[in-house]
């Protein structure tokens, strides 16, 4: 029978869907709550699993769960079952699930002008860029459309910067992940991403994360720039410290090479300020302000889940990417751009990255509490705010499939890391509740 990209009504019912097992289980009001599977019609998890195993191509390793609807922290799968989410789309979902700021935007935005090509101008691509540029600093923006994108785009800076001199190579850290397309993974530096799809786009070389003397003892005729990530995320969340980022600006401005941070998944908040460098920084009393990098890409939180990417490229670099240099079609469109600045306002306006910040200390610190050297699986915590990284004793998939059977989604990252990406306006009570969850199955993987 082939799939219905619609549920079907509940015959009777003016809505689609009817959410009484939710509300049996956590005893909340119908309002805000109005779907729920009605099983009656509606594929259930096996027969979308099967949907996917015969038409979808299998390049991700999927967990076995079908998702319909989220609200705030929570999604439910097509069973009806609720999860507390702490993958958030892997560091997307900003503001949660079904956001009334995400969805208004969106609303009125596609009520108004959806697309128009970069062949003309919108307010909300200016809007959008005097946002980004007011909190990063001097410099313009160049809009795509996915972190891979927003750093292609700094490598084909890169290129340009150094055409004259004949210096096109960047220099990567080992353990980085920079995206999936031919260049970004030729830019990640870790061989699995590589594996299996020929010669690499030449120009990359990897060096030791943190270590300066390396990098700087890599630094040779035809490098052009450096990129790291400030917090390698997929990498197994570990955090770069100040005097490593400061120590790169010393090297890039000793050899004359560019700076550039990768801040696809660290930024939008997510360490607890604006971008992860920003934090770093802090304390520093002499930089905190006038430290920059040379370019940032940036992606996943900017418009809370609806895809955009963004380069950030400080002044006067920017004007290397003249017309004609670089473009992408739905880059920069007025809805993408909309939808950026309304969640970006609104996570300023509520400080949601202090909010952040403080939970994630108090969320870091309790299950650093609960980790011990000889019982359970929880080794060790790293990270900031809304990017902790669980260092585990076991298999950091199994350990999320043993989450998920209880109620909570992480994202592992590599074979020993559990990432929690809690959405940025998580309440304590869902903290304490995601606590409450690891610490029990971290308990039972403890009793023999
Ligand atoms: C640091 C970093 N850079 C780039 C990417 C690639 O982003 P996208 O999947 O949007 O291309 C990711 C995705 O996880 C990332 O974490």
């Amino acid at each position: 029978m082939p799939f219905s990209w619609k549920y079907s009504p509940i015959p009777g019912s003016e809505r689609n869907w009817s959410c009484e097992g939710d509300l049996r289980r956590t005893g909340a009001s119908s309002a805000g709550f109005p779907l729920m599977t009605n099983r009656r019609s509606n594929p259930g998890t096996a027969q979308i699993l099967e949907g996917y195993r015969q038409y979808v191509v299998p390049s991700y390793a999927r967990f076995p769960v079908a998702f319909v609807r989220g609200k705030g922290s929570y999604v439910w799968d097509v069973e009806d079952r609720r999860y507390l989410d702490f993958c958030c789309g892997i560091a997307v979902n900003a503001l949660g699930h079904a956001s009334p700021i995400i969805a208004q935007a969106l609303e009125e935005a596609a009520g108004r002008l959806i697309h128009c090509s970069n062949l003309y101008y919108h307010p909300m691509g200016a809007a959008l860029a005097e946002t980004l540029v007011r909190w990063i600093g001097a410099g313009k923006v160049f809009f795509s459309n996915s972190g891979a994108e927003a750093n292609e785009c700094l490598f084909k800076l890169a290129r340009r910067f150094g055409e004259a001199r004949g210096a096109f190579e960047i220099l990567t850290a080992q353990g980085s992940f920079h995206g999936r397309t031919l260049a970004a993974m030729a830019a990640t530096g870790q061989d699995k991403v590589r594996r299996g799809f020929g010669p690499p786009i030449p120009g990359f070389r990897y060096v030791p994360f943190l270590d300066l003397a390396e990098t700087e003892r890599a630094v040779g005729p035809a490098t052009a720039a450096i990129l790291v990530e400030p917090i390698q995320g997929e990498g197994g969340v570990r955090a770069a410290t100040r005097s490593y980022l400061q120590g790169l600006r010393e090297i890039c401005d000793r050899h004359g090479l560019l700076l550039f941070f990768d801040e696809v998944q660290t930024g939008a908040f997510r360490s607890g300020r604006f971008l992860a460098f920003q934090r770093l920084m802090e304390g520093c009393e002499k930089d905190e302000d006038g430290f920059l990098p040379d370019g940032i890409a940036m992606a996943k939180g900017l418009a809370g889940g609806f895809p955009i990417g963004a380069t950030w490229i400080r002044d006067p670099y920017a004007d290397l990417l003249g017309p004609g240099s670089h473009a992408s079609t739905f880059g920069g469109s007025p809805l993408a751009c909309a939808v950026a600045c309304a969640v970006l306002h609104h996570l300023e306006k509520e400080a949601l990255g202090r909010q952040i910040r403080e939970k994630g200390e108090r969320l870091s610190l309790e299950l650093q509490a609960a980790a011990s050297p000889d019982r359970g699986w929880i080794e060790s915590i790293s990270g900031v705010g809304g990017l902790l990284g669980i260092h585990v004793r076991r298999d950091a998939r199994a350990i999320a499939h043993a989450l998920l059977a209880r109620g909570l989604l992480v994202a592992p990252a590599g074979e020993r890391v559990v990432r929690l990406l809690p959405p940025l306006n998580v309440s304590s009570e869902e903290i304490s509740e995601a606590i409450a969850i690891l610490r029990a199955a971290n308990e039972m993987e403890a009793t023999p």
